[in-house]
């Protein structure tokens, strides 16, 4: 499989980019995978690595026509050297991932789907995490936080949906993520990533309040 070829095409597709998907969130989630593979046996390498690199080019954040999209990716997938099974696998893996698909339903994945889904989500975690959904709340216009805003872990879609703050965004999706995790090293990763941005919100809300 022709991995720099990927590479070079993602990296122009998604070179304007800022929503959080620019070529770097890749090569972390890359790095993320290349970790969690060492601990697992018996997988499709190629599968796990065009997984990573593709997973967020069908985003409805990156592209308005999904399914021209996939299209056109089934056959630059042919020209990078995917056999037929591992084409449709990593289609597969990239329709179903993602945490708002996972929502209503919970789909099973390959093991090969639950390290790429991993390793993006470790991605959203920590301080990158915390980086990420900043910059995501200025690319969208929305507010830091509010200041009249009850924050609940347990808040429902309806209630999330009139407070889209950044830091309602940690309580509503990145603190649940880690309960998420399919394999032992990432639920390991989580949980030290988790525990900084408990430590950052604590912070942040006291600061909020007033220094004492
Ligand atoms: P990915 O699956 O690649 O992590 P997402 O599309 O879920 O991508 O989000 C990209 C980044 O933007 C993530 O770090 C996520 O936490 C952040 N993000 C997404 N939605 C929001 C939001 N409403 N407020 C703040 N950050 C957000
Ligand atoms: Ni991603």
């Amino acid at each position: 499989m022709q991995i720099e070829e990927i590479k070079d095409y993602v990296r122009e597709v998604t070179s304007q980019e800022f929503s959080g998907h620019d070529y770097l969130h890749l090569e972390r989630v890359l790095q993320n995978a290349e970790l969690l593979m060492q601990s697992e046996e018996n997988m499709n390498q190629d599968v796990i690595v065009a997984a990573v690199l593709l997973h967020d080019l069908i985003d409805d954040k990156l592209t308005d026509t999904v399914n021209e999209t996939i299209d056109e990716l089934r056959i630059k997938m042919r020209e990078w050297g995917l056999t037929d099974v591992d084409r449709a696998e990593v289609l597969n893996i990239m329709t179903h991932m993602s945490y708002s698909k996972n929502l209503e339903q919970h789909y099973k994945l390959s093991l090969e789907g639950e390290i790429v889904q991993d390793a993006d989500r470790l991605d959203a975690l920590g301080a990158i995490g915390i980086g990420r959904a900043f910059a995501y709340g200025g690319h969208a216009n929305n507010l830091m936080y509010n200041p009249n805003e009850i924050v609940r872990e347990n808040m429902s879609e309806i209630e999330y949906r009139q407070h889209s703050t950044v830091i309602n965004h940690f309580y509503e999706k990145l603190l649940k993520l880690e309960s998420t995790m399919n394999t032992k090293t990432a639920q390991t990763i989580a949980a030290r990533r988790t525990a900084f941005m408990r430590f950052y919100l604590d912070e942040f809300m006291a600061e909020i309040q007033g220094e004492k």
